[in-house]
């Protein structure tokens, strides 16, 4: 052990025996404001469906990740479509030093998308993966200026500080409902709330009542393919974890599934769904 290896475990330990908590200490360079700024850089380089404005943010050996696969990043929806931005919205993960983005962009009818992108840094702050589903016509359910007008029906405030679930109890939460697919028990680990909007593709289980539910149309069948290769990006002041995963059980699909929790209930589910280029079906 080195000493400083020695002295973290140490500190670890100091730590841990008073709080009882993991240590999970943010990287030094990744700060709220850092984060959001190079969010702000990709959604300017779709806005301008070019990556100039992420040149100056980018590591030097850094990955685009599309609809689950490695791409040159020149061939990226972000470098080959100006995109109108309708509505974007980025939570911040500090632990992970990581963002998730959701962009919508509708009113442009012949460029219809909605996108949901977790951007990864390194220890200087500069991106080194980008990894994107980017859901258009043929995803599953897709209807963008559907999508829009729930979206902006919605309130995803900062939840207070004193408010916050831990990151695992909003973790567990989300991974419980991606293995609804694969797992008989999972439905009652789930923390159900009401009122609950799924908002899935374009179609939404939210209807203004207060007794919504996002258990609307949940697999009945637990022995279908599961939800494989998540990836995690978790905000506390939203409450939210974003999930990219293999939707093995309709056809490997590149999937985002994004939940909030509020008081340690579950209350919004969105989804994206790409299913390689073709129209999505069960
Ligand atoms: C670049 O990053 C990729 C993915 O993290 C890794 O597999 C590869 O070894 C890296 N290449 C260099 C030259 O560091
Ligand atoms: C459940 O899904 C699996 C995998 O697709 C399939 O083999 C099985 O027949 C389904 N069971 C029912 C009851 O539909």
């Amino acid at each position: 052990m080195t000493p400083f290896v020695f002295l973290l475990a140490l500190l670890g330990s100091a730590v841990s025996s008073v709080s009882a908590k993991p240590l999970l200490l943010p990287r030094a360079a990744c700060t709220k404001e850092s984060l959001l700024a190079t969010a702000d850089a990709y959604v300017a380089a779709q806005a301008a469906g070019s990556l100039d404005p992420l040149a100056s943010v980018l590591a030097a050996n850094w990955t685009f990740e599309e609809n689950n696969k490695v791409i040159d990043p020149k061939t990226s929806v972000v470098a080959t479509k100006k995109l109108t931005i309708d509505h974007r919205r980025t939570n911040t993960d500090l632990v992970q030093c990581a963002t998730y983005t959701e962009l919508i962009s509708a009113a442009d009818a012949a460029n219809p998308y909605v996108i949901g992108t977790q951007i990864r840094h390194d220890e200087s702050g500069k991106i080194v993966l980008i990894d994107s589903v980017a859901s258009t016509t043929g995803s599953w359910l897709f209807n963008a200026a559907k999508t829009l007008q729930y979206v902006k029906q919605e309130t995803w405030d900062v939840i207070p500080e004193d408010k916050w679930d831990a990151r695992e109890v909003i973790q567990a939460a989300g991974d419980a409902y991606m293995d609804l697919w694969s797992d008989s028990t999972a439905e009652d680990k789930i923390p159900w709330g009401r009122p609950c909007r799924r908002l899935e593709g374009g179609a939404y289980t939210g209807s203004g009542r207060e007794d919504d539910s996002c258990a609307v149309g949940i697999p009945s069948n637990h022995s279908q393919l599961p939800n494989t290769r998540r990836r995690y990006v978790i905000d506390q002041s939203m409450g939210s974890v974003s999930i990219l995963c293999v939707w093995e059980h309709m056809m490997y699909a590149a999937d985002q599934h994004e939940f909030r929790l509020e008081g340690g209930k579950l209350r919004y589910v969105h989804t994206m769904t790409e299913c390689g280029g073709r129209t999505c079906r069960l």
